[in-house]
């Protein structure tokens, strides 16, 4: 038998200094406005929280959806884009160490 629970939506907003400056308070404030959650909050259908750096700090504001990364965040799209993230297939342990080691050699 197939689970057809749907599954929570777990939604991280980067807050680290590289994003702060890019005004990922506007993007939590329109979740907050499309979801009812705060900071920190859970229901049933998301999880919301600020989060550290996601290691994509060139194309902040960004945030975190089900692993799935969502750079250049815009406030006026972030609602749409978090639900087309939240269908996507997550990424691949492979693929987060892939993303993690660009990371690394971008800072040495
Ligand atoms: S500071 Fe946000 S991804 Fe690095």
């Amino acid at each position: 038998m197939k689970n057809t629970t749907p599954k929570q939506v777990v939604i991280r907003v980067c807050n680290d200094p590289t994003c702060a400056k890019k005004g990922p308070e506007s993007i939590m404030r329109k979740i907050k406005q499309a979801f009812g959650l705060e900071n920190t909050q859970k229901n049933a259908d998301y999880d919301l929280e600020y989060c550290g750096c996601l290691g994509n700090c060139d194309f902040g504001p960004n945030l975190s959806v089900n692993d799935n990364i969502i750079q250049r965040a815009n406030p006026d799209t972030i609602i749409g884009e978090i639900a087309k993230a939240a269908e996507a297939i997550p990424p691949t342990p492979e693929e987060k160490m892939a993303n993690l080691d660009k990371v690394l050699d971008d800072l040495i």
